[in-house]
């Protein structure tokens, strides 16, 4: 019995940050995000007759080349979802997939590729029970959510929110959910440009991040100011207050580097050009007043935001200023999207 399912899942930036976690992937504090277009993961997972008694048989193949070093963790995802998803340990699995963005171009493929797996293996339980799971993109969140945290946002388009925040009764720790509140039209089309200062594997892994959290100094402090933060970007969002936009999300960005700079051991993520571009951004917007701001993951890249009506002008500002500090001269032109797609 030969049967498949194929996503395209994007990439998501968030805004308010995830920084720590619980036991079973339960994020220490609410964060919400962009979900973005061009940056995607496209994955067609096909189940086929299993041949060997192994609990799970599967392989990853990334542009047709077999990766045998993704196994553990797809192991350890599906051990997390096989009482859900008992199919699991009855066929064997072939995992196809293939990133919109260069390989070690240093965008993290965590979010996209671990959502379009869960929606995947969300659409074949379906397929197999011959029956409608009853709020799928709940579930195939909350299934992101325990193959990668910021996974979990990426199942929907737009702005998206997930873990529990006081300002939202429907946010939750296990799932992520659509940003319910006001959303004023200019964050409708909101642009990304991701600047790549550094490409290669990242020199802390986020799992190990995340780690760092436990026992920090400022943890619980920064856990509450996300809570904050959600809540100040709740009304930002309504109004369409770009400025204050700008101010909280660059400090969310800049805090979430700083948590890393007071850990114990310590890290220093950003690079010396990350930090020229930071400087050139702010320069720019004083001298110019154009709305263009920065944010970070947990890396040296950078993510220039700002409005689609700027984008004529940031573009041949990053091209004629920015452009000198990046690795090859790259960058990805992204913009807020609509979500995942069944392929
Ligand atoms: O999903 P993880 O475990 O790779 O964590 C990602 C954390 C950040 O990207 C730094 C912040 C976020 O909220 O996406």
């Amino acid at each position: 019995m030969k049967k498949s399912a194929s996503w395209r899942s994007p990439s998501n930036i968030a805004l308010v940050k995830y920084w720590g976690k619980y036991p079973k992937q339960i994020p220490a504090n609410p964060s919400i995000s962009f979900t973005l277009n061009d940056c995607y993961t496209e994955t067609e997972v096909i189940l086929d007759d299993k041949k060997t008694d192994a609990t799970f048989s599967f392989e990853v193949i990334l542009d047709g080349e077999t990766k045998p070093d993704f196994a553990p963790k797809i192991e350890k995802f599906f051990n997390q979802i096989v009482d859900e998803a008992p199919f699991l340990k009855e066929f064997h699995f072939t995992i196809k997939t293939h990133n919109s963005f260069p390989h070690s171009s240093g965008i993290a493929s965590s979010a996209s590729g671990m959502s379009a797996l869960a929606l995947c293996l969300l659409s074949l339980k379906e397929e197999i029970a011959g029956k409608k799971e009853d709020d799928f993109y709940r579930k195939a969140s909350e299934w992101a959510r325990l193959g990668s945290g910021s996974a979990s946002r990426s199942v929907y388009g737009g702005l998206v929110e997930w873990g529990r925040f006081a300002g939202m009764p429907e946010s939750n720790d296990e799932f992520a959910v659509p940003f319910t509140g006001k959303v004023h039209e200019v964050f409708k089309t909101f642009c990304d440009y991701v600047l790549l200062v550094e490409v290669g594997a990242k020199s802390v892994s986020s799992t190990a991040g995340h780690g760092l959290m436990n026992n920090h100094p400022f943890a619980e402090r920064r856990f509450l100011q996300a809570h904050e933060n959600l809540e100040k970007l709740t009304e930002i969002l309504a109004s369409g207050d770009l400025a204050a936009f700008g101010n909280l999300v660059e400090s969310e960005a800049l805090t979430l580097h700083a948590m890393m700079m007071t850990s114990d051991p310590s890290f220093i993520l950003m690079k010396p050009n990350t930090v020229h571009i930071i400087e050139r951004i702010r320069e720019h917007r004083k001298e110019t007043g154009t709305p263009v701001y920065f944010t970070l993951d947990a890396g040296a890249n950078v993510h220039v935001l700002f409005p689609a009506t700027a984008e004529q002008k940031v573009k041949s500002f990053v091209d004629s200023e920015l452009k000198q500090y990046l690795k090859d001269g790259r960058y990805i032109c992204d913009r807020v999207g609509q979500g995942p797609e069944f392929v």
